[in-house]
């Protein structure tokens, strides 16, 4: 079944049934990362622009990289070596971009709201690869596709997100995605980084990470976004790796087998103990390469119906 939608801003409006098909076309595109030739004509004739307002290693390659795979011709705009540096408004690069026949636009932004802002102004489909501190939809739906793929399912899930949960565009994402899913989210944070409107989200807060990690199917670290705060949050790094670090022992508490996840880049002996990060439960590694998957399943499902014509 096709995605009606033009664009891909946030999992807030998006379905359980959506949510599955793109799960089910990335699970089919991760054979192409396997295959000898990555090259399929899914995309030919199509035409992707990623703009990014803010730094990126994995979600930036992996956009590019899934637009290749699949034939597209594919452009990358980095804020600081473009007219964005001279003032221009998102808006008029956006309708710049329209003007040239871009397709999909990826963009990510340091405001929550600029990939909406950009949508209602372009004709091209807009994906949101991260704006500020709000959503990152297609990292929830990395993460998503992994935990499916090594538990069977999501529904029923106990899924523990420990870390810099105020901050974390990621959180936000995997707990509308996740509950839509059926699975049940436990969040644990320092105080002074756990937003109170998360409550009415449908994920549980546990007052210890020991709570939280107790039972868990899955137990997802988050990285300190120090660049995000403007005043110290919590005394050290020190101090909040020995009360919120995920380490062997706290790991331990989990169900036998949990997956550990980080949607990187991690601060190894920060959020996460370097020997967990590296251990047989995690599926980090794996997480980076569901990624393009995931990312070329969506490509393809925005443009298929032609979005932008
Ligand atoms: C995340 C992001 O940018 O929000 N990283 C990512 O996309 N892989 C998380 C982070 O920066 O900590």
């Amino acid at each position: 079944m096709p995605l009606t939608r033009k664009d891909l801003l946030g999992l807030q409006d998006v379905p359980a049934h959506e949510i599955e098909e793109i799960l089910n076309t990335a699970d089919m595109m991760r054979s192409i990362l396997y295959a000898n030739t990555k090259k399929t004509p899914h995309l030919q004739g199509k035409s992707i622009v990623t703009l990014f307002y803010e730094n990126s290693t994995r979600t930036r390659m992996s956009f590019e990289l899934a637009s290749k795979y699949m034939s597209a011709a594919s452009a990358n705009i980095s804020a600081s070596a473009s007219s964005v540096s001279k003032g221009e408004t998102l808006i008029d690069t956006g309708v710049t971009l329209d003007q040239m026949g871009t397709d999909v636009i990826i963009i990510r932004h340091p405001m929550a709201g600029a990939p909406h802002l950009l949508a209602a102004h372009v004709k091209a489909a807009v994906i949101n690869a991260g704006d500020g501190m709000h959503e990152h939809p297609t990292q929830a739906l990395l993460d998503m596709l992994t935990m499916r793929a090594h538990l069977g399912g999501l529904a029923g899930l106990r899924v523990a997100i420990v870390g810099d949960v105020a901050h974390s565009r990621v959180a936000r994402s995997n707990v509308l995605g996740l509950t839509a899913m059926g699975a049940q989210v436990v969040l644990c944070a320092p105080p002074t980084l756990l937003p109170p409107e998360i409550a009415r989200t449908g994920a549980v807060v546990a007052p210890t990470v020991e709570d939280a990690l107790a039972g868990a199917d899955v137990v997802m670290a988050l990285r300190i976004q120090l660049e995000r705060q403007q005043r110290g949050l919590f005394p050290s790094v020190r101090e909040y790796c020995a009360h919120w670090g995920i380490d062997k022992k706290r790991l331990a508490l989990a169900k036998p087998g949990a997956l550990v996840m980080h949607p990187g880049p991690m601060n190894r002996g920060v959020e996460i103990a370097s020997d967990v990060a590296d251990g047989v439960q995690s599926v980090i590694t794996e997480q980076v390469q569901g990624g393009v998957a995931v990312r070329m399943a969506l490509l393809y499902l925005l443009t298929r119906k032609g979005a932008g014509a």
